[in-house]
């Protein structure tokens, strides 16, 4: 699985799977928010390639469109112009069945896990959907539910609970689980401790390095090395600067 990182310093950081072929291609994007007058250009002329087994951590500062590129990724957001490459397929357009798994190879877990997660929906029936994009049934799968509650450190029985029973970390670790168990191909991972104390922080790193380890055993699911050395920095004001890394 490859990864794009979100957080707010400045600058790019890329590792990995330099000699792969690019898993997505994101080519000259530009995306405008609000309308009449108040509309804004976000994402200006934003341009990056991911390839298999690479991680790239894209920095930038607060309201720069790290969370407008990510939308935009996952398709909750339509450029104005430019193109996303996923996996060689231009993803403009797409519908039906070939949006959905494009919506599944390509996986978000935002800055507040809360938008991530249906408050009207168990956290088994979550995972059930994520595991079993067919109308998943939490009890058919209640073994792979446990096992994925067990991976971030939560009891089985966490499975009947609702989101706002959860703690901010333990929501953010349900995030991850429901993000995983999709098997998906990329992982977005936007800020995803920023809104958490410094101690939690540290536990989702650490369960994310965790989890890393334990996948990589999984014929199934192929997760990047993790990225080391210092990031290549690069200030940009505004909109995010035209050509990264
Ligand atoms: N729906 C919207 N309509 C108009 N402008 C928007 C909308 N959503 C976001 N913006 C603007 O887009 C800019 C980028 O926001 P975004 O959330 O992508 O920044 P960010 O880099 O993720 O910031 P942070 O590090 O604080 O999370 C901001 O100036 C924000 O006000
Ligand atoms: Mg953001």
């Amino acid at each position: 699985m490859d990864s794009i990182s979100l957080s707010t310093v400045a600058g790019v950081q890329a590792c990995g799977g330099t000699a792969a072929a690019p898993l997505l291609e994101v080519d000259d994007v530009v995306v405008e928010l609000g309308s009449g007058a108040a509309r804004a250009r976000i994402l200006n002329h934003v341009s990056l390639t991911v390839r298999r087994g690479q991680t790239l951590g894209l920095v930038g500062e607060s309201g720069s469109g790290k969370s407008t590129l990510a939308k935009t990724l996952v398709g909750n957001l339509v450029p104005a112009s430019g193109t996303i490459r996923f996996d060689g397929r231009d993803t403009k357009g797409l519908k039906g069945t070939r949006l959905r798994t494009l919506r599944r190879q390509v996986q978000l877990i935002p800055q507040d896990p809360y938008s991530s997660l249906n408050p009207r929906r168990t956290i088994g029936q979550a995972l059930a959907e994520a595991i079993d994009p067919r109308g998943g049934n939490p009890r058919r799968h209640s073994r792979d539910i446990a096992e994925w509650l067990e991976r971030v450190s939560l009891p089985a029985e966490a499975a009947t609970r609702y989101p706002h029973e959860f703690s901010g970390g333990q929501r953010q670790r349900i995030a991850i689980a429901r993000a995983l168990a999709v098997r998906p191909e990329l992982i977005i991972a936007d800020e995803i401790t920023s809104a958490l104390d410094l101690t939690t922080q540290a536990d989702i790193l650490n369960l994310l390095a965790k989890l890393r380890r334990d996948l990589e055993t999984d014929d199934a699911v192929h997760l990047a090395q993790p990225c080391s050395g210092p990031p290549r920095q690069r200030r940009s004001r505004g909109a995010l600067p035209r050509r990264l890394g």
